[in-house]
């Protein structure tokens, strides 16, 4: 992948964290989705359930992995798991080969994570840890319920794993990530991406603008 170095960085018009994100959390969190599963992802889901062939142990999910360079580097990293990664990009999914590692514990597939984390919820798969790395910002301050927090997704998001890895180069996403995870008794600790190995395409691209990328790592909250 040729390095850019022209990325812009995040505008939004909304200044800190938002006034109706309290409100929006608590209001999916208490509303069951009526949302359909698609086909197509149902179909996902048991293809990926195909290739865990009966796995019984953990399992760690990249989602939104756009080419899965991501995916196959965190598979190299945790050879006792099995790595999904998914995206809903076919074309982004079709270039995954150019970023293959030796690894042969992952595999990347195409499905709409809305639906597919609900399916695995049902599912009650042993997720140990859940990449989430560059979501689309949607910075507008209307296009808050498009972020996964402020969306309905967040309940089954909050449901599959409590240790969840967010990278953005818009340090508020993660702030407001962190404050909705909160009321699912989630904690988070936010840190800069360090400068050397990017982990994605996306990073790899902010980084050689000059731009400063972030990372919330959430738990538990300690009583
Ligand atoms: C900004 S890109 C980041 C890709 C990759 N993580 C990276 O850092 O290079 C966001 C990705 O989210 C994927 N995406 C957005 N909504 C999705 C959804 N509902 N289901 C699956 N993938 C989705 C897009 O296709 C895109 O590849």
């Amino acid at each position: 992948m040729v390095c850019q170095g022209n990325s812009r960085t995040v505008k939004s018009n909304q200044e800190g964290i938002h006034h109706k994100l309290d409100a929006l959390v608590m209001r999916y969190k208490q509303t069951e989705s009526k949302r359909p599963v698609s086909e197509h992802t149902r179909e996902a889901f048991l293809a990926v359930e195909d290739w865990l062939d009966g796995w019984q142990g953990d399992i760690i999910l990249d989602s939104c992995c756009g080419v899965g360079q991501s995916t196959a580097t965190i598979a190299a990293g945790y050879p006792d798991c099995k790595v999904i990664g998914l995206d809903k990009s076919a074309m982004r999914l079709g270039k995954h080969s150019h970023y293959q590692s030796g690894a042969d514990n992952y595999a990347v597939f195409r499905a709409d994570v809305n639906d597919f984390w609900r399916l695995a919820v049902q599912g009650q798969w042993s997720v140990k840890k859940h990449y989430l790395l560059y979501p689309n910002p949607y910075p507008k301050s209307s296009q808050i319920q498009k972020r996964w927090y402020g969306s309905a997704a967040m309940v089954d998001l909050m449901a599959l794993c409590p240790v969840i890895e967010v990278r953005s180069n818009w340090l508020l996403y993660l702030q407001e990530f962190a404050q909705a995870a909160t009321h699912y008794g989630l904690s988070g600790e936010i840190e800069k991406v360090a400068k050397g190995q990017p982990m994605t395409p996306f990073e790899r691209k902010y980084l050689a603008s000059g731009q400063a990328c972030w990372k919330l790592t959430t738990g538990k909250a300690k009583d």
